[in-house]
């Protein structure tokens, strides 16, 4: 069973094909990946229009590649997988319009894969691949989640964000920096210059009892770090340049402490997710799940308690077409894809 997978949701482009046969847990045979990061770095932020388009122009030269690599031709492919959402509309269209057409001409059935299952699921192609069942950490640019995961498709939510995403606490503090997009790893890279107490930033929710999490308030207490350094007007706009007066000490220490903030909470809430179901293992996935001070701040903790972590291979953290394939050959495996695999190929939803 050779699944084609496409990923085309926001500002990577990436095809995947996995072999999902029998019951092993689906190998990569093949993988291609094309960033945009260098086309949006001057908008500072992704265009969708212009993601849209680039992702015209990636997509088939990429299948070339991936199918390439396997020494496969088209025609051995049994089924097309695709990111049916969440994400840019005129981006997701890009990938689903490609895998729905090359279904068709194969005559091959196409499956409709949720942008965070793909995420979640992402670890089994790690060479430490999780067991069922365990909490998730769901850490991207649009979701920050813990879950309940008791086997392909049984997904339990636990708690999540009520307003941004620790992704975007990362992004809009990096900006607040005079930092490049993506914010993430620029604001993790300057954090290790600085020191992760220079400033007190707020940790929100953190004691609430819950398993909810709050990142918005925490730009507001940059925003208003940032202008205190700059001795510009409390009241005075945010702009791009607000940090140009800094010195690269000071937004070192911001950013460390900002990251030291974040960190923080998401290690807890997942230690109480640990706690409160009981499980013992724990998988963190998305982009910010590349950060190193989550990685390292996760595995003491979680090693005191005798709790195993499985984190996805750095380079399938963040976007990628193989975690599409993958989730794809997992949900074939579990029986879950029984409906897209009877569904003709022009019925897709985005
Ligand atoms: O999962 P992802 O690639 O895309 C979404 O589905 O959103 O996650 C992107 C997010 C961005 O907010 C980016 O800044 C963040 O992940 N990110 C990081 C790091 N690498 C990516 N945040 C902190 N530290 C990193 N090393
Ligand atoms: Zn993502």
């Amino acid at each position: 069973m050779l699944i084609l997978g496409f990923e085309s949701s926001c500002d990577e482009t990436g095809v995947a094909l996995v072999d999902a046969s029998g019951h092993a847990t689906p190998r990569l045979l093949g993988h291609a990946l094309h960033s945009q990061i260098a086309m949006h770095q001057a908008y500072g932020g992704v265009v969708p229009e212009l993601a849209s388009r680039d992702h015209i122009r990636r997509v088939l030269p990429l299948t070339d590649e991936v199918m390439a690599q396997a020494g496969l031709d088209l025609s051995a492919v049994d089924a097309v997988a695709y990111t049916r959402g969440p994400g840019l509309a005129g981006a997701l269209l890009v990938g689903s319009g490609v895998a729905c057409a090359l279904a068709m001409a194969l005559d091959k059935p196409v499956i409709g894969i949720h942008h965070l299952e793909g995420h979640l699921l992402s670890p089994f192609l790690s060479t430490d691949p999780p067991e069922f069942p365990f909490v998730a950490l769901l850490v991207s640019g649009g979701h920050t989640q813990l879950m309940r995961v008791d086997g392909v498709g049984r997904y339990e939510l636990l708690g999540e964000t009520i307003d941004d995403a620790a992704g975007e606490a990362f992004d809009k503090s990096a900006k607040l920096l005079g930092l490049d997009y993506p914010g993430g790893p620029a604001l993790s890279r300057l954090a290790q210059e600085g020191d992760p107490q220079a400033y007190r930033f707020p940790r929100p929710l953190m004691h609430s009892g819950d398993l909810d999490f709050s990142f918005a308030g925490l730009k507001t207490a940059v925003l208003t770090q940032v202008k205190k350094l700059a001795h510009a007007r409390p009241e005075g706009p945010a702009t791009l340049h607000l940090a140009d007066p800094l010195t690269l000490g000071q937004k070192a220490d911001v950013a460390a402490s900002v990251q030291a903030a974040i960190v923080e909470v998401l290690v807890r809430k997942s230690l109480s997710a640990i706690d409160q179901t009981g499980l013992r293992r724990l998988v963190v996935a998305g982009g910010v799940g590349a950060n190193a001070r989550l990685r390292e701040q996760l595995n003491a903790a979680c090693a005191r308690r005798g709790v195993r972590v499985h984190y996805p291979e750095l380079h399938l953290c963040t976007d990628n077409g193989a975690m599409i394939a993958l989730a794809a050959g997992l949900r074939v495996q579990a029986g879950l894809a029984a409906e897209s695999l009877r569904q003709p190929a022009y019925r897709f939803d985005v």
